[in-house]
């Protein structure tokens, strides 16, 4: 049993988790693991003793997996108990609410925490959207409350960000942050902010593949391709989508970008609405971005073919050279018509392939006056040096530049405001979302100066604000060679 005491905080043996859906009975779980008395509260009796019966069978299959001893199990479940009442959270030091997210039903729930519980009693919630700050206003006593977000499955998922309100206790942060890692997870702080750190960071992962997708450039099964076999991250963007929920996904993007008074790097995909019109939620629906009934046929990538009667292009992949009077160069964000027009001559440009990855696959456009030879003879040059080709519809960035440029570019935007720490940022992506590496440690692998071109670029060509650099990353690339930038990351 831990009983995490933080410069004087303790939260003690009992805990309350009020809200037993899916989020409120796996983080039940989590705390009754660690040997907590824990209370489970919900509208009514059945549906919070519906919760404990579910948490009772994913331990029961542990069990049956040889993954826990049915001793244990008997024990975990013996000590999560059913509370009839909010009341009897009154002798508890910490609660969890996982309730519906609606701001005016949590404000409630925690004017009635607040009456009932000790003055000392931590008060936190999970929301995933809702500004922590909003939910303890109305309280007497807001210092007490404070955002506990885990991910789900909360049983599996090893991240939680605690997150600070304006008013929270930093002895709370702290006394939180402790217990999570003595529940066996990895915490990281963050101040409340629209999506905190992982929903923010993750969002140009898949607003850039909608765009992607939406102008036509490729195809949602090409375009995952790409970003797993060239990017390293575990699911690309679609699938990705269609796990989540398209349902879920647009709302969490929805909720962000009206909290961030629309701010135009928020801004919601029409394709993602008119799936969510359609009832083309994903997975769950059987039809997303990708068709899941038994009779559909399974898309693959359209790679750009190679050829022994074509020539090898000659080209060395990453270098500026010209090729039987074609430019060929990798992606700086302009539209390879952009750089045509620049050079007079037609220009072939490819995707990065950042390092710290295995690349198996590269993108690539062209402009007019490319010959399907020479794109073949690309696809050549990518063969000898391990990678297929895609050849995607020209425009300005490819996926993985103008991706990974844009998350980038909100981690340095959270580093900017102070809102946390490069490490947590880091930690945060790989843990929640299986990044291959950290964003901020990506960025400066890959060259601050780098990604701040080709979002510059992208801006200049498409005129769109969802572009414009953050200060935070501008000042960081143009201080990256200086010990002490602006921004200060760590
Ligand atoms: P859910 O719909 O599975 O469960 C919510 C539960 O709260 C239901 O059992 C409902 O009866 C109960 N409830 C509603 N109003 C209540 C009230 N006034 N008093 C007591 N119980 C009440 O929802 P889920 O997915 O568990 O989400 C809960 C919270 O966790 C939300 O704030 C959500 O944003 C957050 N969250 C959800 C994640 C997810 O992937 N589902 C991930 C991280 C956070």
């Amino acid at each position: 049993m831990t009983s995490n005491k933080s410069k004087g905080l303790s939260i003690g043996t009992h805990i309350g988790v009020i809200g037993a859906g899916a989020m409120g009975a796996g983080i039940a779980q989590v705390a009754a693991a660690a040997g907590h008395q824990v209370f489970l509260y919900d509208v009514s009796q059945q549906v919070a003793e519906r919760g404990r019966d579910r948490i009772e069978k994913v331990l029961l299959r542990r069990v049956e997996r040889g993954k826990l001893k049915a001793i244990d199990a008997a024990a975990m479940i013996q000590r999560i108990s059913v509370a009839p009442k909010k009341s009897d959270m009154a002798s508890v030091g910490l609660v969890i609410e996982a309730i519906v997210e609606d701001l005016n039903i949590k404000r409630e729930v925690f004017a009635q925490l607040e009456a009932i519980t000790r003055p000392d009693c931590i008060l936190a919630t999970n929301t995933s959207s809702i500004s922590i700050t909003a939910i303890a206003s109305t309280l007497r006593r807001p210092e007490r409350v404070v955002g506990m977000h885990f991910f789900n499955p909360a049983p599996v998922m090893q991240l939680v960000e605690i997150v600070k309100g304006l008013a929270t206790d930093l002895k709370v942060v702290g006394c939180l942050m402790q217990t999570a890692r003595d529940w066996g997870k990895i915490s990281v702080e963050v101040a409340s902010n629209p999506g905190f750190i992982v929903n923010r960071v993750a969002r140009p992962y898949y607003a850039e593949a909608l765009r992607f997708v939406e102008e036509q450039r490729t195809d949602p099964v090409t375009l995952d391709a790409i970003m797993t076999q060239g990017g390293g991250f575990r699911m690309g963007p679609m699938a990705l989508m269609d796990l989540i929920g398209n349902d879920v996904n647009f709302s969490v993007t929805t909720s962000i970008y009206h909290a961030t008074f629309q701010d135009p790097r928020y801004r919601p995909s029409l394709f993602q609405q008119e799936l969510v019109a359609a009832g083309w939620f994903g997975r769950k629906t059987d039809r997303g971005f990708y068709d899941y009934r038994s009779a559909a046929v399974v898309p693959v990538p359209k790679k750009q073919q190679t050829s022994q009667d074509a020539p090898l292009s000659g080209y060395q992949i990453g270098s500026f050279s010209e090729v039987q009077g074609v430019f060929f160069m990798p992606s700086d964000g302009r539209s390879a018509a952009s750089v045509s027009q620049d050079l007079g001559k037609p220009v072939l440009v490819h995707d990065l392939y950042p390092s710290g990855t295995e690349c198996k696959c590269i993108a690539f456009s062209t402009s007019r006056g490319v010959s399907e030879l020479l794109c073949v003879g690309f696809a050549n040059s990518a063969a000898r040096a391990g990678m297929w080709a895609f050849r995607l519809g020209d425009g300005p960035g490819l996926p993985l530049g103008r991706t990974l440029a844009m998350i980038a570019n909100e981690a340095y935007d959270l580093l900017l405001h102070g809102t946390t720490k490069a490490a947590e940022i880091d930690l945060a992506m790989i843990k929640a979302m299986n990044y291959p590496l950290g964003p901020i440690a990506w960025a400066k692998k890959i060259g601050l100066e780098r990604l701040l071109c080709i979002l510059d670029a992208i801006f200049t060509e498409t005129g769109d604000p969802r572009y414009r650099a953050s200060l935070g990353l501008r000042h960081a690339a143009l201080c990256s060679q200086e010990t002490d930038g602006m921004v200060k990351d760590d």
